[in-house]
């Protein structure tokens, strides 16, 4: 008998049918895998499962017992966990009460919460300060403990929402070692992702969804990497090819910083230029980008320098954050107004904020970036985990910035999407705009950049230029070279 077993599950959010009659098999100590493009349905999916959202039509079963659940803690009670797509940490508690935060009473021993948490950490081979306030963390580091605290709960079934977006090749690896010691104890794992190579390489089985319907569900051992795609998009993705768009003529910039657990550095950049900054969760890499920005540390633009995110802007740059949920988007409002913050005074005539004016600007990018739905007045929270990351970019990009800061751009976003996106970052590049892309995925900078700096502890101790193997990439970044 399957562990669980979803029947043709159906879910609309008003007039709009999120799933269609979707089947879901799962079975004990399986990890399989659910894949689809943005806005497929994945995590509707798993919070029909979860509890946080409730299916209107369709059964579900856990142990062969038909089961509907009317919150999350329903759902925990039968053993079920949910690691999310966005980031659910409370920013302001310390590690240890988020890892427990189900525990948090008056009566708490915070010395004992810590000591466990300590506990906890260590066992996935996590360096990370149980005291520490979340916020501190980089994205990474917050995933991994999210991950952490779903360990902890000890349940049956652990759906994991994308939980390797902003992880590189080492956490990852480490993530795996875990999902495998789980499997072993009969544990069943959901896991939801936009690597197929991870796919291919920690699931039994992998189910694909397109537009709320299910496509197909297959053992991962008896196809190849193309015919999920295949399945996934209805077409063939063509790879990322590196072309350099590097101009004669003066450097955009040369940029020198620093930070607390960051030595100084000195980065040039040159017109069309796309820098990559490689490196694990802990090497620093992943600060750059807010250092640079006047966030935190210390950093300045050919010798003046940048106090704050005010004088950055002033100055011509912009920065796509890694953290969408809270410092991108105004999550509320719709696509278009969050298209146009940036630049309203670019849509507005004598002052006026024109309505057609930012309609227009807003069906530009939708375009340019193939939002889905392409609906200027959608609610940004309403839409997918990848097609807001598709928004965050876009604004940053209405701006019309001299250098451009990208911290995981395209984390959440599927195969298609991403190809789309890397053509609007190559087309800036051919403009002249310098680019520094942060990211935990390699492949990526291996696609986009000119030139990769590897960071560990704090510094830059590789430069690799274009073209290069990934592989070498890799290398470099785990310290295995
Ligand atoms: N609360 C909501 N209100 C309205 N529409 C919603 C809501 N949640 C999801 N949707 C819509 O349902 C569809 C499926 O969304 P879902 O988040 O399940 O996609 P996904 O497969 O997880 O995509 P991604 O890979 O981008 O995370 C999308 O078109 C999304 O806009
Ligand atoms: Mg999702």
């Amino acid at each position: 008998m399957p562990l669980l077993e979803m029947r043709g599950v159906t879910k609309s959010f008003g007039s709009f049918q999120a799933l269609k009659g979707v089947d879901f098999t799962l079975k004990e100590g399986q990890v399989h895998a659910l894949v689809g493009e943005n806005g497929a349905g994945k995590s509707t999916l798993m919070k029909v499962l979860s509890g946080v959202e409730r299916r209107d039509g369709g059964s579900m079963t856990v142990s062969g017992r038909p089961v509907a659940f009317s919150s999350v803690s329903d759902a925990r009670a039968h053993g079920i966990v949910m690691v999310y797509q966005e980031l659910a940490l409370v920013p302001s508690l310390t590690v240890a009460e988020n890892l427990f935060l189900g525990d948090l009473s008056p009566l708490i021993n915070h010395r004992d919460l810590r000591r466990r948490a300590a506990a906890l950490l260590r066992d996935i081979e996590l360096d990370i300060d149980p005291a520490m306030e979340v916020e501190r963390l980089s994205i990474g580091e917050q995933q991994l403990v999210e991950i952490a605290g779903a360990l902890a709960r000890e349940g049956r079934i652990l759906v994991l929402d994308e939980p390797t977006a902003a992880l590189s090749a080492l956490e990852t690896e480490r993530l795996f070692g875990l999902i495998e010691r789980v499997q072993r104890d009969g544990v069943a794992v959901v896991y939801i992702s936009h690597r197929l190579e991870e796919v291919f390489h920690i699931a039994d089985q992998v189910t694909v969804l397109r537009d709320g319907a299910l496509v197909g569900s297959v053992a991962v051992a008896d196809v190849a990497p193309d015919q999920v795609v295949q399945m996934m998009v209805g077409r063939a993705v063509r790879a990322q090819d590196h072309v350099s768009r590097i101009a004669a003529g003066p450097p955009v910039g040369t940029f020198r910083f620093r930070a607390d657990g960051l030595e100084a550095n000195e980065i040039r950049l040159a017109p069309g230029e796309v820098v990559g900054l490689a490196g694990v969760v802990g090497s620093g890499r992943s600060r750059v980008p807010a250092v640079l920005f006047g966030l935190e540390g210390e950093a300045d633009w050919d010798g003046k320098p940048i106090w704050s995110p005010h004088d950055a802007i002033g100055r011509g740059m912009v920065l796509v954050p890694s953290d969408r949920k809270t410092q991108g988007l105004v999550l509320g409002l719709p696509v278009q107004h969050n298209l146009t913050l940036a630049v309203l005074k670019d849509v507005s005539d004598t002052g006026v904020l024109s309505r057609r004016r930012e309609r227009q600007e807003a069906r530009n990018w939708i375009e340019r970036l193939s939002l889905r739905p392409p609906d200027p007045m959608k609610i940004v929270g309403e839409l997918s985990g990848g097609n807001q990351q598709k928004v965050v970019v876009g604004k940053a990009l209405a701006s019309q910035p001299k250098v451009l800061l990208l911290d995981e751009p395209t984390r959440g976003v599927d195969i298609g999407a991403r190809a789309e996106l890397y053509d609007v970052i190559q087309s800036l590049a051919s403009q002249g705009l310098g680019i520094l892309v942060s990211s935990s995925d390699t492949e990526e900078l291996v696609g986009l950049a000119d030139r990769i700096l590897v960071f560990r502890e704090g510094r830059v101790t590789t430069e690799l230029h274009a073209p290069v193997q990934h592989e070498e990439v890799v290398a470099h970044v785990t310290g295995a070279q």
